[in-house]
């Protein structure tokens, strides 16, 4: 029976136990066994108890949930040699040869260099006499298999990321829920939401919520006067009655000269128009809760093309990320994915920001 570990990385986000309760179960409908991979690459590192068998009963009632109940951490142990060994070791052990790794592109290119290195290790493993030939003949590929779990949905080559509208929803709410007081006292507000270096979510949400301006990473606006250009538009919203202000900055916004554009720097513009205006960080509620229809939904499609995408591979097929494209679910070059991601990050730093728009997805763009 092949065995395949599930192991959730990186930020959480809804959705992502929807997508283990799918790996578990399609594994055991494909006739797998799957082991559940607790506290990210901690589980490889330890082994034990943080790398155990997981039933279809164990997961009952997963689909819905927010979070992670496999538990998601920076393992820094992974990071050098030594962790990595003691990881492949404990797989080994327990005939685990296949990794389905749910999380951003840093832990994506974490499992991708894994499998690489993989018949290395092996071998480095039987030299210091830690395991014999024999028991590392039968595991000598590495199968690795990535879904994107994020509330950023900052990933290339997919249109959406396991959690983003979920995190979205949760941000829309917050934002109505904001809009009655502004407009009982006719005031502004200031609303920063997630996103690190990628402005969907704040996208996302202005056009959603009706926000009056927003504020995003990829188009930075004018250092020298994106100030005037902002209080230009709230002043003319207001001159056509409407009876509140708000102005969505992503976490990561920045002017053209790469300089943060922050919420405070925000209000204070907005107090120069006379608005009576605070500042709302949504934080960590865009992260928590339950998961929205379509993440749970998203969730169980790539869960189950992980585990085909895993009895499919051969030792040539290059690590796929499972993504979706126009509402169908596919196969990307893991590798590939997290090049163009970068890219993005590249092109904004040098100051390309056409470039950098243009490499987001077309979700994005619309
Ligand atoms: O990547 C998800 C995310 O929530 C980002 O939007 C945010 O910048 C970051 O993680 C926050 O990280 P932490 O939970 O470690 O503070």
């Amino acid at each position: 029976k092949k065995r395949i570990a599930v192991m959730t990385s990186g930020g959480d986000s809804p959705g992502m136990c929807a997508a283990v309760r799918a790996v578990v179960r399609a594994g055991i409908y494909f006739d797998c066994e799957v082991f559940g991979c607790y506290e990210g690459y901690s589980g490889l590192v330890q082994g034990g108890d943080l790398l155990k068998p997981l039933v279809w009963e164990d997961v009952r009632g997963w689909l819905s949930l927010g979070g992670t109940l496999i538990g998601t951490a920076r393992c820094q142990e992974f990071r050098e040699r030594a962790g990595r060994l003691q990881g492949a070791k404990n797989m080994v052990l327990r005939g685990i040869d296949a990794l389905i790794v749910c999380g951003g592109d840093g832990s994506l290119t974490g499992a991708d260099l894994f499998r690489s290195e993989w018949p290395s290790l092996l071998d480095e493993l039987v030299e210091s006499g830690e395991l014999t030939s024999e028991q590392v003949a039968p595991y000598r590929t590495l199968t690795i298999v990535g879904m994107v779990g994020s509330i950023d949905n900052d990933m290339a080559m997919t249109d959406n990321t396991i959690g983003a509208y979920s995190s979205l929803e949760r941000i829309c709410e917050m934002v109505d829920y904001i809009d009655t007081t502004a407009a009982s006292h006719s005031r502004a507000f200031v609303v920063e939401v997630m996103g690190r270096h990628c402005g969907w979510l704040a996208i996302m949400a202005g056009v959603c919520c009706g926000a009056d301006y927003v504020f995003v990473p990829e188009q930075p606006p004018s250092a020298a006067n994106w100030r005037e250009e902002m209080k230009k538009v709230c002043l003319r919203h207001r001159e056509r009655g409407r009876r509140k202000t708000t102005v969505i900055v992503a976490e990561g916004a920045i002017d053209d000269e790469l300089n943060p554009i922050t919420s405070e720097q925000v209000k204070d513009s907005l107090v120069e128009l006379g608005l009576d205006t605070r500042v709302t960080t949504l934080g960590h509620v865009q992260r928590g809760g339950t998961a929205v229809a379509f993440d749970r939904l998203l969730a169980t499609m790539q869960g189950v093309e992980a585990v085909k995408a895993v009895l499919e591979s051969t030792p040539d097929t290059p690590s796929p990320m499972i993504g979706i494209q126009e509402n169908k679910v596919v196969h990307i070059p893991l590798v590939e994915a997290v090049k163009q991601t970068k890219a993005v990050a590249a092109a904004i730093e040098r100051k390309d920001f056409e470039a950098a728009f243009k490499l987001r997805d077309a979700v994005f763009q619309e």
